[in-house]
């Protein structure tokens, strides 16, 4: 818009100080053209304020505050999401997810989608094993993919991406661009989900930005307790983005991004070496994981 057809300002900017000056910036936005804008803008202009009044915030502290944001700025990019992370340590994440993902108590709950997905990721068909090469012992991971009323959802597309047991994803390897632990393939014509992977460890999430300063500013672990990422898309359906937690984990109760839910718990079981559920002859100790994913279908 040209600046001399802005509506004209028609309240004062001058000499404002504490709650009038609040007021002044709220009123700016009073002409926006999206309401939400303005409701979201508004929102945030109070609290803001407010936040600041309540600390007393300090120019040194306000300095700090800025060139924070700045750094994780310039740390951020197309590998990297210092903004998602520091969301994620703030608790914004999962509030975010819970606000939106207001549904059936039989639906799958969702969690936080973290910053190590990728897309692209290789095709294998029920059964494969995904692992690549990741370290760690074999783990069958297996169950269904069904509606909240329980019926089969064929050919739902399952994204699966996981660290190893040191606790590192594929991506975050500086010196080898091996694909590991990820992968997507299709549950069968009953639902029917299967793949061989590793059984996961808990990890820190990456420490070495402005997200880890404050952590350790805080005095704040930054683990996360063993889990394995999946999305799961289904057409007509709600995508479900979520993890599955093992039972047992010394982390369940302070991960760093406050993504666990109860329902997202199951057991890895030991096995000794023998015939596993596929039918297939393991020389070494081996896992099982079973879990059911519900979605939610989308309303006309
Ligand atoms: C993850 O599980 O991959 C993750 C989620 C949030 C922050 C960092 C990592
Ligand atoms: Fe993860």
């Amino acid at each position: 818009m040209d600046q001399d057809t802005k509506k004209p300002i028609t309240y004062g900017t001058r000499n404002l100080a504490d709650e009038d000056l609040t007021q002044a910036v709220l009123a700016t936005f009073e002409n926006s053209s999206s309401e939400r804008f303005q409701k979201v803008m508004q929102s945030l202009v109070r609290h803001l304020h407010a936040f600041v009044k309540d600390v007393e915030l300090t120019e040194e502290e306000w300095f700090k505050g800025i060139d924070y944001l700045t750094r994780i700025g310039h740390i951020t990019d197309d590998q990297r999401q210092e903004f998602v992370l520091l969301s994620d340590i703030l608790g914004i994440s999962m509030l975010v997810i819970d606000i939106n993902n207001k549904q059936s108590p039989e639906a799958t709950a969702s969690t936080v989608f973290g910053p190590f997905f990728v897309e692209g990721s290789p095709r294998f068909a029920n059964g494969d094993d995904i692992a690549n090469g990741a370290s760690g012992e074999p783990c069958f991971m297996h169950g269904h993919v069904l509606s909240i009323a329980g019926e089969p959802l064929p050919d739902a597309r399952i994204e699966i991406w996981q660290a190893d047991d040191n606790g590192f994803y594929d991506v975050q390897s500086q010196e080898s661009s091996q694909v590991y632990g990820r992968g997507h393939l299709y549950a069968d014509e009953a639902g029917n989900y299967s793949f061989w992977s590793v059984r996961p460890e808990a990890y820190p999430i990456p420490e070495d930005g402005p997200v880890g300063e404050l952590l350790e500013a805080a005095n704040r672990s930054p683990m996360r307790p063993a889990h394995v990422h999946f999305m799961i898309k289904v057409p007509g359906y709600k995508t479900l983005i979520t993890h599955v937690f093992k039972e047992g984990d010394q982390y369940l109760d302070s991960d760093a991004v406050f993504g666990v839910r109860s329902s997202l718990i199951t057991s890895f079981d030991r096995h000794e070496p023998g015939i596993a559920p596929d039918g297939k002859k393991m020389d070494v100790p081996f896992y099982t994981m079973h879990y059911d994913f519900f979605l939610m279908p989308i309303k006309e």
